[in-house]
């Protein structure tokens, strides 16, 4: 007999079976295009509400976002919800035993307290987020939103029950609503580790190697970024008022825009595609959705040439220092 080819012989696996399982849900719920118009209608009822608050809704936006973090605090919130919830469900299975199941139904009732309130603070944080996907990620996470208001739905429900007197009813729901975070968990982690939605999306870096000359100085105009690579890492250089000359990484870190495209002002830089705005000198976040760092590097002009090295700009007080290396 001939020997089966590599694929086939995995065929039938269960962990096989499983992965084709997820595949296949994530690439119909890629395709419902219909969830389209009340995916956007949804994104700009919050752009207008966030508009309407003016700075202190950019403030909210990027405290939501974690831009002050430097990744996204959602993963950091939904463990919360998860914890306190998974606390019910162990209290609810002591409770049954003999023994103390007046306080540990108190006790599984404030868990599940905790846990709707933690599970709010992770809607809010998500749908933040989401606002700016695009496609099939937006669609995925649209429905991850959905079963995650179903599960909160269930929670206030099975909290309601407790409080007057239903515990039964109230237990069946809240197992019913956390079997359900199972699928939900499987989607949002879609939408992180398959689309990198929430990851670094600003490639790869130049760390090493010195001063190397890139473009003519002539040849960058102001107000024009223009690409150039080193050792086969995309870079972006533009001009920086009439003196300085910046060098940034080629990709957004949010979603990939490219920053080519963007543009300067106010001593930073500006993403074209949602607006996060970088400092010109650090690349660290002035505003979201972007929360990881743009990657910066250090110029300097040599004989009508722009010359460019890794290791990142300086701060603003190691400015002079770096320019009396010129
Ligand atoms: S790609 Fe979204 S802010 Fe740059």
């Amino acid at each position: 007999m001939s020997p089966r080819p590599c694929s086939d012989a995995r065929v039938g696996r269960p962990e096989e079976k499983v992965r084709a399982v997820g595949d296949r849900v994530l690439s119909v719920l890629g395709r419902q295009r219909w969830l389209d118009r009340p995916g956007y209608r949804l994104e700009h009822a919050l752009g207008f509400a966030l508009a309407a608050c003016g700075g202190a809704g950019e403030r909210v936006s990027n405290l939501l976002h974690g831009t002050w973090l430097g990744h996204p605090l959602h993963p950091l919130v939904v463990a919360l919800p998860s914890g306190a919830v998974a606390a019910t469900v162990a209290l609810d299975v002591a409770a049954v035993l003999p023994g103390h199941a007046s306080g540990l139904r108190e006790a599984s009732r404030l868990s599940l307290g905790v846990g709707i309130l933690a599970s709010l603070a992770a809607a809010t944080t998500g749908v933040n987020d989401w606002q700016h996907t695009k496609e099939q990620s937006r669609r995925v996470g649209l429905v991850h939103g959905a079963l995650n208001a179903v599960v909160t739905g269930l929670y206030v429900l099975s909290w309601c029950d407790r409080r007057r007197g239903r515990h039964v009813r109230g237990v069946a729901a809240s197992t019913v609503g956390y079997g359900i975070t199972a699928a939900s968990g499987y989607l949002g982690a879609s939408l992180v580790y398959r689309s990198g939605v929430g990851v670094d999306q600003s490639g790869a870096r130049w760390d090493t190697g010195e001063w190397t000359p890139l473009l003519a100085e002539a040849a960058l105009d102001a107000g024009q970024p223009q690409r150039v690579e080193a050792d086969g890492v995309g870079l972006v250089l533009l001009r920086d008022g009439d003196d300085d000359v910046l060098a940034v990484g080629e990709l957004c870190p949010h979603l990939g825009a490219p920053m080519v495209d963007g543009w300067m002002d106010r001593g930073q830089l500006v993403c074209p595609w949602h607006g996060s705005r970088f400092d010109a000198v650090t690349g660290q976040v002035v505003r979201g959705p972007a929360t990881a760092p743009l990657p910066c590097y250090q110029t300097r002009i040599r004989a009508g040439t722009i010359e460019v090295r890794p290791g990142g700009r300086r701060a603003f007080g190691q400015r002079q220092e770096w320019a009396d290396e010129r």
